[in-house]
């Protein structure tokens, strides 16, 4: 079975991070979003993947290449115009052929790992399955009405939900999709939505099954989700002693388990309460860095304190008074303290940015 990610979409509710990084690339734990999504690809036996981006020139073709680093193969299929998913998904014909394949929506991230999902799709009667997941907003989603062992309804951001099973980005289809794609219109929001031609496999007749998710399930499409997501994925990170002794670790430095540190970096008299991950080549000097912060590489942080939050790479923190909380600073960002009077505060940022002094 081959598999697509879907990983074209423009990411507004994400700017500024991503007015300059596709969401697809946006680090949780220092590992790319889209690199969960094939992890849990990977771990089902499918390696065949097509990735749906907006243009070649895109990063995620840049940052992925063939795969093969991943022990995966790789192909890029563009999507130019954002016309919805099920648009995306039509471009994927050739791709895929007529075998039964996996749509993925590269911006959501899983705890479970489906195995039950993809077992045995491929030989059963089953026209399409999809995965659910229980949320409390079901308005926001694309909701299943669901009887035991089978989907009797979709509707995609319903004003008046009949359930809270809601469509969580990962589904199983044949190449009877496409024909479903072809018959159906665009919704108010102007999109072919990939929710109506599933509801159109059922109007025909057909059996789609649900696959309830286990654990938790993230549509890291908000900047408080990713910091969500990156929490719940150092949550798990598997117990590791505090590293004593290591040239790494410098001065009066105290760093406790589950703290994972990358090549070349130097924590000098700091802090490290874990779960923590810092990336290669950074610096942490007099400061202290708190559960559920992920720091990239190169990232420099100096006389301050920081928890719960993700710092993309090459960012520095200097000298900020109070502690820094839920934050997230893509690449190359800084937040530095006036060294001389006036202290004023001096802001240069860009579209959606959010400061809160
Ligand atoms: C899309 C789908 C929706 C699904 C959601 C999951 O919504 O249309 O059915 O529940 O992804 O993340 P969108 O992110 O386009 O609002």
């Amino acid at each position: 079975m081959k598999a697509v990610i879907l990983a074209a979409g423009k990411a507004t509710r994400l700017r500024p991070v991503t007015l300059t990084m596709p969401k697809a690339l946006v680090p949780v734990a220092n590992k790319t979003l889209i690199g969960y999504a094939i992890d849990v690809l990977k771990s089902a036996g499918l390696t065949d993947i097509g990735i749906v981006v907006n243009d070649l020139e895109s990063p995620i073709p840049q940052a992925l290449g063939s795969g093969a680093s991943m022990g995966v193969h790789l192909e890029y299929i563009v999507q130019a115009e954002q016309l919805g998913l099920a648009h995306a998904v039509s471009l994927c014909r050739d791709f895929v052929g007529d075998e039964p394949f996996c749509v993925f929506l590269g911006d959501n991230i899983f705890q479970d790992k489906m195995e039950q999902l993809f077992n045995g799709f491929a030989e059963s009667d089953d026209e399409s399955a999809i995965a659910l997941g229980e949320v409390s907003d079901p308005s926001r989603y694309g909701i299943a009405e669901v009887t035991p062992g089978r989907i009797e309804r979709v509707v995609e951001k319903p004003k008046d939900p009949k359930s809270n099973l809601a469509i969580a980005g990962v589904y199983l289809f044949r190449a009877s999709i496409f024909d479903a794609i072809s018959r159906i219109k665009p919704s108010w929001r102007n999109e072919l939505e990939i929710t109506d031609a599933i509801q159109t496999l059922i109007d025909d007749g057909h059996r789609v099954r649900p696959y309830i998710l286990r654990g938790w399930w993230i549509d890291a499409g908000k900047p408080d989700a990713i910091v969500l997501a990156n929490q719940l994925v150092l949550e798990e990170l598997p117990y590791t002693p505090a590293p004593e002794g290591r040239d790494q670790i410098i001065g009066r430095s105290e760093v406790s388990h589950r703290v994972i540190l990358g090549q070349n970096t130097q924590i000098i008299d700091s802090v490290i309460r874990g779960p923590v991950i810092i990336g290669d080549n950074a610096v942490v000097r007099n400061s202290y860095i708190g559960p559920y912060t992920s720091l990239g590489d190169n990232v420099q942080i100096e006389g301050s304190e920081i928890e719960n939050s993700i710092v993309m790479r090459n960012c520095v923190i200097r000298n900020i008074p109070g502690r820094l909380d839920s934050s997230l600073l893509a690449d190359n960002a800084q937040v530095v303290s006036a060294q001389r009077m006036p202290a004023t505060h001096r802001l240069i940022l860009a579209e959606n940015s959010y400061v809160q002094l």
